[in-house]
């Protein structure tokens, strides 16, 4: 199987940050209830006028910067979100003008909290087509403009952020990591658990003068996507391990998608991971969908948690259904 690099790794968080003590003046919740239900503590906003592929285009800046790589170099940008301010033109084509390149491969890539991994799936079958491809992957998410601010059950979860990588064939590039193995899930009939930015009604769509119902903003059956969200990636990441002949004693990091404490928690007692291995950094960010992993492994590395030589699992699942897990090596 290809195995495709790392070349660059880079993240942005907006400076906006907003507490559980402040939530809890906006609506009927407590800094105790969040704390001990998620693990969050704050999480970064969009500020007045910023938009999803601002963030984008700033962790992509970092991330070219420690690839050594300019965006002239870039040949294709895949760009993993469900919040992009538009439909169409895609966030990676915005991505694109910002960076000041056109003429390339574009394309955004929905596959909710999955998003990152699933991206590094097409990244792979697109470097294996041309070995000399330098891929752009952003991942980012601006829950800001689909969260609804009354609704204490989800708009405590939600962060927003943007993560980067520069990928490539190994030994085409500086190499920070190597993606050893990847595996990837679906379940649409699953779908309705976790939603935002339906039709008014089934079939009967916004028209103007509508007000916007509370399914346009992210609806979810917490309990039932946390079963759901424990079993699946627990589940892939044994497949992806057993697929490679590994134990998870092989494995010296696990970077689970930061979506809840307790899921983190739960994931790594199936997989009989000990607490001092699973990453966490929930608490400053909250749940931001597809930049979570990225953004997790960034910080990792600027603390110095993560180093050269390490083997790390990641995994995910999110609205989709969908859930993934990868291997990666330092
Ligand atoms: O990336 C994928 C995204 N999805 C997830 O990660 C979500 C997975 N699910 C979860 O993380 C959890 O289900 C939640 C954190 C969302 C909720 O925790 P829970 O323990 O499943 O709570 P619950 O939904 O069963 O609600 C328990 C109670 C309810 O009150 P009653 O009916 O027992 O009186 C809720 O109304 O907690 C209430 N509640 C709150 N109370 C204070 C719900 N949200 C809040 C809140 N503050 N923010």
């Amino acid at each position: 199987m290809q195995k495709i690099a790392i070349f660059g790794l880079g993240s942005y968080l907006p400076d906006p940050v907003m507490t559980n003590a402040e939530l809890s003046k906006l609506v009927d919740t407590s800094d105790e209830w969040i704390t001990s239900r998620t693990g969050i503590k704050e999480r970064h906003l969009l500020a007045k006028g910023q938009t999803n592929t601002d963030m984008g285009h700033a962790a992509a800046v970092r991330a070219l910067a420690d690839a050594g790589v300019t965006a002239d170099e870039i040949t294709h940008v895949l760009y993993a979100t469900c919040t992009g301010e538009y439909i169409t033109p895609s966030a990676s084509c915005l991505l694109c003008d910002k960076l000041g390149i056109s003429g390339r491969f574009a394309v955004d890539i929905n596959a909710a909290c999955s998003g990152c991994l699933f991206s590094l799936v097409v990244a792979r079958g697109l470097i294996s087509a041309q070995p000399d491809a330098k891929v752009l992957l952003v991942a980012a998410e601006a829950h800001s403009a689909r969260t609804n601010r009354l609704a204490r059950a989800t708009c405590v979860l939600c962060g927003d952020a943007a993560a980067a990588l520069v990928l490539g064939s190994e030994g085409m590039g500086k190499t920070l990591a190597v993606m050893d193995d990847i595996e990837t899930g679906t379940d649409g009939s699953l779908g309705p658990l976790l939603h935002f930015g339906g039709p008014r009604e089934c079939g009967e769509y916004y028209k103007i003068g509508d007000t916007l119902g509370v399914d346009y903003f992210i609806s979810m059956n917490g309990r039932e996507v946390y079963k759901h969200a424990v079993r699946n990636m627990a589940a892939v990441s044994k497949d992806v391990l057993a697929r490679n002949n590994l134990t998870i004693d092989d494995v010296d990091m696990l970077v689970p998608h930061q979506a809840n404490m307790r899921i983190m928690e739960a994931v790594g007692s199936r997989l009989g991971v000990p607490e001092e291995k699973v990453f966490v950094n929930l608490t400053n960010t909250g749940n931001t969908s597809a930049a979570s992993i990225p953004l997790a492994i960034d910080e990792a590395r600027r603390q110095g948690a993560l180093r050269p030589g390490m083997r790390v699992l990641t995994c995910t699942f999110g609205g989709g259904l969908t859930w993934s897990a990868a291997l990666f090596r330092f």
